[in-house]
């Protein structure tokens, strides 16, 4: 029998300081930024960060400076206990979960702004968000002072500001991207799909579909943009109930749009589901010899459509 690694059997410390959690780090250490209600796609970070690190810290944090006016801020599920639970499964070593006076003791004025990159898309959608986020991303690695920090690729424009903030401010860390986990049927996981009904959920398929169907063309030669685009677009037009909001081709660095894929770049899609609005792309490399990364299928059931379902509300 193979021992288990007796590093994952120890129990997760949960912490609300910043203190705390630095004095519990030790060694090298990899920190995995959430905002909680934990799926396969956040447990897939934790995996990655800990044969890197000697500590892994999680931090989960609903980052009130990254939600706009009439966004899900106050229903956003919640639920400490079951998160701890599952980090602390994947080995995870510090959970960081600060209450609101630890993250933002006086209302903060100052903002980190990553021009250009953040305007697009998710940007355009949600104004504000990105700096939101990179305030938050900002604070979290000052705090927590990782050599290394993981991020899904799910959110492609969150990489892309989050390295190029790190390079414009210096920062000491390293930014690892991880590819994006789906569900058995090719809905990217995303907390907000508790929010779904089986219906909706359905009509939700839609938009992985489009980009599965983008993702055959550039691997077979397609590169021009506006026909790559079209495939994702003819996808969620094919469904009803759902309303296309984007679909774009961006630079992966400048997150700036490509007429033509001539290098990497993230093909990025949002759309809403009745109340919801769920976004997900394809990463795109014209020089591997199969250009689309259409991220990780998990074989069974995800953490969300269990019988278990450990859903607030749920059962
Ligand atoms: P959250 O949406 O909780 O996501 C935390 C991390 O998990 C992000 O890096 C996100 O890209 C990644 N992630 C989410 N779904 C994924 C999936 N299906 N596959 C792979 N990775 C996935 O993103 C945020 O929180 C916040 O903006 C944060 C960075 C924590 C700042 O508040």
């Amino acid at each position: 029998m193979v021992a288990a690694n007796p590093r994952h059997r120890r129990p997760v410390k949960i912490v609300a300081t910043f203190e705390e959690a630095r004095r519990a780090a030790t060694g090298r250490v990899g920190l995995v930024p959430t905002m909680g209600y934990l799926h396969e796609g956040h447990l897939s970070l934790a995996a990655a960060a800990r044969p890197e690190a000697d500590t892994v810290t999680m931090s989960l944090f609903v980052n009130p400076l990254q939600f706009g006016e009439g966004e899900d801020l106050d229903r956003y599920p919640r639920h400490l206990e079951r998160d701890a639970a599952l980090a602390e499964a994947v080995g995870v070593d510090i959970l960081f979960a600060p209450p609101l006076e630890e993250m933002y003791p006086v209302s903060p004025v100052t903002r980190v702004t990553v021009a250009g990159l953040s305007e697009r898309m998710e940007g355009a959608a949600r104004p504000g968000h990105f700096d939101g986020v990179a305030t938050v991303v900002a604070k979290l690695l000052a705090g927590l002072r990782p050599d290394r920090a993981f991020f899904g690729r799910k959110d492609a424009q969150q990489v892309a500001v989050v390295r190029r903030m790190v390079g414009d401010l210096s920062l000491p860390v390293e930014i690892v991207a991880c590819p994006i986990v789906r569900s058995v049927d090719g809905l990217a996981l995303s907390s907000r799909n508790a929010y779904l009904t089986a219906d909706e959920r359905d009509r939700a398929l839609a938009l992985s579909r489009g980009l599965a169907a983008a993702a055959d063309a550039a691997d077979a030669g397609e590169r021009t943009g506006s026909v790559l685009e079209g495939l994702v677009m003819a996808g969620l037009q094919e469904g009803a109930g759902v309303d296309p909001e984007y679909a774009e081709l961006v630079s992966v660095d400048e997150v700036q749009p490509l007429p033509y894929l001539d290098r990497p770049a993230f093909l990025a899609v949002a759309a809403r589901v009745g109340a919801t609005r769920l976004i997900d792309n394809i990463h795109l490399d014209p020089a591997e010899s199969v250009v689309a990364d259409r991220g990780v299928r998990l074989e069974g059931r995800d953490l969300f459509s269990r019988d278990d379902d450990t859903r607030p509300g749920g059962h």
